[in-house]
């Protein structure tokens, strides 16, 4: 019986399979090559083993690989942008406008776009928290952590730069409050926010200085240092507890990463595009009408990832509002991993079951100590009304401050004579920090009304 005869015997879903498999899409020998030169792109960014606890999800939640998925999308939905944008005033919005009605797929684009971009600041911080908190940036990460604080800081000003280029009220009034909080910084602090806007206020200029930034200066310098950054977690390989193994290089409990690393990634990196898609498919981007410099919005508020900072403005005088206060955080975040030097920390989520309690018992009071202190400032205290004696960079400034860190200090002192580690207090401390940052936050994005008083969000 020949071949075609045989063939005709066969039912029609097998026939097409075996036309199919007839025509492979590449011959047996290039298969084999193209297999080997996957293997071989993906062995260059991961090492060809990994110890089966770094695998477990609950130790990483898969956050880093999550952010190079939302920076793929960002990257080819930025791309299709490009195509239809026009970076200045009097096109931009129009673009926009185009986007919603005339561009097939147009909206869900931007909106995949800007949801991730929003994506990538809120995984950013949960990534940074993973590793804070599994004191993965102790040695020999340290050098690492201060890169992925730089890349933190590179994608909040991705998302600023790119919060501009719609060219409506909120991006307008957003970006005038945004860049205002630079004007304080001493000495710098104009000159550098008039480079920035091109101008002594926001303008055509500054469109087209943010849009050179946003499209090309800030994402290549994130490609060069997440290259950076990814091959220096496959030189010092995942982080682990050092002393769980009975013996160290005992190799027993590793696996090799293609496929046990590499399909967990490819399963997880699938989810969340389905996520991100259904998100971006129900969900519009937000867009008001045109920009109109002549007519502020009350009350004029900052992008929410920065209104922890306006909210501070409120409490403080500008210069430790906006820079003092801010840069000391950012300066004690860079110098963590140089404070730590304890090897053995690295790995362990919260280091032990007391370290668990105190980082839950801090995270509330990060949260209740920052309502109230809200409130009082906002109906009692009056520190300048009560010090008029003195300029309000002292009343309003310093002493606040100081009146902070000398409880912090007092506080960390405490858990000291509780035999907390060093590590567990330095959680303790930041867990408090970052909470209150988070109410200030919230509070500046939901609880702040007409002329920035503090109003109830569903009255
Ligand atoms: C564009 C931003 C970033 C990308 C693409 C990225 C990517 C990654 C990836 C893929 C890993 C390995 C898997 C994992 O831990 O989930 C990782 C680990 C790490 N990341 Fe990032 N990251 C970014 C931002 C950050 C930030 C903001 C920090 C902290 C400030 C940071 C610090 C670290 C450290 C210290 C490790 C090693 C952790 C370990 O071995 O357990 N990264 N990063």
């Amino acid at each position: 019986m020949s071949e075609t005869q045989g063939e005709s015997s066969k039912s029609l879903v097998e026939q097409v399979k075996t036309s199919i498999q007839r025509m492979p899409l590449f011959p047996a020998g290039e298969r084999d090559r193209l297999r080997a030169t996957v293997s071989n792109l993906i062995l260059h960014i991961h090492p060809p083993k990994v110890e089966q606890r770094a695998l477990r999800f609950s130790y990483t939640f898969g956050l880093g690989g999550l952010l190079i998925v939302l920076a793929t999308v960002l990257a080819i939905t930025g791309v299709l942008l490009l195509f239809i944008y026009t970076p200045s005033p009097e096109a931009a919005y129009d673009s926009m406008i185009a986007l919603q009605t005339e561009i097939r797929f147009g909206n869900l684009i931007r909106n995949l776009h800007h949801w991730s971009g929003n994506a990538m600041v809120v995984v950013g911080v949960l990534h940074l928290l993973r590793v804070f908190f599994t004191s993965a940036y102790a040695p020999p990460r340290e050098f690492n952590w201060i890169m992925g604080v730089s890349m933190m800081l590179l994608i909040i000003a991705a998302n600023f730069t790119g919060y501009l280029l719609p060219w409506d009220q909120l991006a307008y009034w957003a970006i005038t409050v945004g860049t205002s909080l630079l004007n304080y910084i001493p000495l710098i602090g104009e000159p550098v926010t008039r480079l920035l806007l091109g101008g002594p206020e926001v303008g055509a200029a500054t469109l087209t200085n943010f849009y050179g930034l946003h499209i090309a200066v800030i994402p290549l310098t994130i490609f060069g240092i997440a290259s950076f950054h990814i091959w220096r977690v496959r030189k010092d390989t995942f982080s682990v507890p050092r002393n769980l193994n009975e013996d160290p290089v005992s190799r027993k409990d590793r696996v090799t990463t293609i496929p046990h690393l590499v399909n967990i990634e490819f399963v997880f990196a699938l989810v969340m595009l389905a996520l991100l898609i259904g998100w971006a498919v129900f969900v519009n981007a937000p867009l008001e009408e045109a920009a109109n410099p002549a007519h502020s919005p009350n009350p004029a508020k900052a992008a929410w990832y920065f209104m922890g900072f306006q909210e501070l403005l409120l409490h403080f005088h500008p210069v430790f509002g906006a820079i003092f206060i801010p840069g000391l955080g950012l300066a004690g975040l860079f110098a963590l991993p140089y404070l730590e030097r304890d090897q053995d920390v690295v790995g362990i989520w919260f280091q032990s079951t007391a370290g668990r309690l105190l980082t839950i018992f801090n995270a509330l009071a990060g949260i209740g100590v920052t309502i109230l202190l809200v409130l009082l400032d906002e109906y009692w205290l009056d520190l300048p009304g009560w010090l008029p004696f003195l300029p309000s960079s002292i009343s309003n400034g310093w002493v606040p401050t100081a009146a902070i860190l000398l409880a912090l200090i007092l506080y960390a002192d405490f858990l000291k004579t509780l035999k907390f580690k060093k590590t567990e207090i330095y959680q303790a401390i930041f867990t408090y920090l970052f909470f209150a940052f988070v109410t200030l936050t919230v509070i500046g994005i939901f609880f702040r009304g007409e002329g920035m008083a503090l109003v109830l969000p569903w009255n």
